[in-house]
């Protein structure tokens, strides 16, 4: 890997990469973020310069591409997550990595192994008895996938609610994990409220009460927002978006499966690119990089090179330990803004401790959309309004038929103290309207 950069880069400089921070003021990072240029740059010099396959030519620049595509999958992996690139697979987004892992869970491996092409053990051998555990508050991309394992399963599901300010406490997993329990997933941030879960003590309190419980974690709001030690959570699965925090293109993103498991897991599509064998009555997976076992078919290989050089940039060029502290910064400073506004509602943790980069709220007499609209037309403040794919959580906290959801705004190191204070003002205005 390259030297880490010394001289961080400025907000001032950070903008300039994105021209649209010129014209508006945006705030929907929570959704996706925009690109800064120098990923644009290495994305441009691959298409330009040696835009050929992976893992397949040996002549020159395909050599050339499969090597930054490794390398990129390295950055990423040891930048993003602290992980080895061996145990990240490469995925379009934090849905696909869910369904990678769903589908694991209900399948078993199929592969050649010492010669016999068999179906290996299965990741868990349910029962009738076992129980899969996920929470109110997940993204249905964290929600969905376990609810349909749980019906093919014929298992229960169960669901954890957090505090009335959106907290996932481990006291709460302590009451629920039993011995039947044998996967939990939830998520690390909150995209519908910025709660910062205790996810360590969580995960801690799971695998005490029950060491064969399998964890995934939602980290699609995390990676690229805040430094991320997957070893030190101590989970078994992590996904994440390429478009969210780590500043990367749309289309990207990634699941860490800690290596032994990986090797275990059932691959859900097949194709070039992931065998060492194939014979007219059996395959055999490669073994070399574990995690290429899920590259089936031509990747998203200019979508990687630019994740690749945006975990450069957020976590060497800016530091991702400065982005937590600025985004908490300009979390605090809009909260103490319009805290004390009449009418106005506030869905964030009332402890300053768990507080990320998104603060969500709705203003009586308006509905969120047609809100989020006017922030947009009248003062070019681009906020997401809706109930954010969380719609059980929406119902939770009684936002859906009053409001149609809530108003989200989720900051990201580009964003400045002056356009904090703008988005007060907007908000303070329309609270007259
Ligand atoms: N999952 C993205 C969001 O929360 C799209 O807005």
């Amino acid at each position: 890997m390259t030297n880490i950069c010394v001289n961080k880069l400025s907000v001032e400089e950070v903008r300039e990469h994105i021209p649209l921070t010129n014209e508006y003021i945006y705030v929907d990072n929570g959704s996706t973020t925009p690109v800064p240029i120098p990923i644009m740059e290495a994305m441009n010099e691959y298409l330009l310069e040696y835009c050929t396959n992976v893992g397949r030519g040996g002549y020159n620049l395909a050599v050339e591409a499969t090597k930054n595509f490794d390398l990129a999958r390295e950055y990423a992996a040891e930048l993003l997550l602290n992980c080895k690139m061996e145990e990240l697979i490469f995925t379009r987004n934090l849905t696909h990595a869910s369904n990678i892992v769903a589908y694991a869970l209900e399948h078993q491996p199929l592969d050649r192994v010492n010669g016999m092409f068999e179906y290996g053990k299965p990741l868990i051998k349910w029962e009738k008895s076992d129980k899969i555990i996920t929470t109110v508050m997940e993204h249905h991309a964290n929600f969905m996938p376990w609810l349909r394992l749980s019906k093919n399963l014929g298992i229960e599901m169960n669901i954890i609610e957090p505090t009335r300010d959106g907290i996932l406490l481990p006291e709460t997993f302590l009451e629920i994990v039993d011995e039947n329990t044998k996967f939990v997933a939830f998520q690390h941030v909150s995209n519908s409220m910025g709660t910062i879960h205790p996810v360590k003590e969580i995960i801690k309190t799971i695998k005490e009460k029950n060491p064969s419980a399998l964890v995934y974690i939602d980290g699609s709001q995390g990676p690229g927002h805040l430094p991320v030690d997957i070893y030190d959570l101590g989970c078994d699965f992590y996904g994440f978006s390429g478009h969210k925090g780590p500043l990367g293109p749309p289309g990207t993103g990634g699941l860490f499966v800690k290596e032994d498991i990986l090797m275990k897991m059932a691959v859900m599509e097949l194709g070039g690119g992931i065998v060492s064998d194939v014979t007219l009555n059996d395959w055999e997976l490669q073994s070399e990089v574990p995690s290429k076992r899920f590259d089936a078919g031509t990747p998203n290989i200019v979508g990687f090179i630019g994740l690749g050089r945006a975990a450069r940039y957020v976590a060497q060029e800016i530091g991702l330990k400065a982005i937590k502290e600025r985004e908490h910064l300009l979390t605090e400073r809009l909260l103490d803004g319009i805290r004390n506004i009449k009418n106005i509602h506030i869905y964030v943790p009332e402890d300053s401790a768990y507080i990320g980069g998104t603060v969500t709220f709705n203003i009586d007499g308006w509905k969120c959309s047609e809100l989020s609209l006017k922030l947009a037309k009248d003062w070019n403040i681009l906020t997401r309004a809706g109930h954010h794919c969380t719609i059980p959580l929406m119902r939770f906290l009684n936002v859906l038929d009053k409001f149609g959801g809530h108003i989200r705004v989720t900051f990201h190191y580009f964003n400045t103290e002056e356009e904090v204070d703008t988005i007060i003002a907007a908000i303070k205005a329309c609270n007259k309207a």
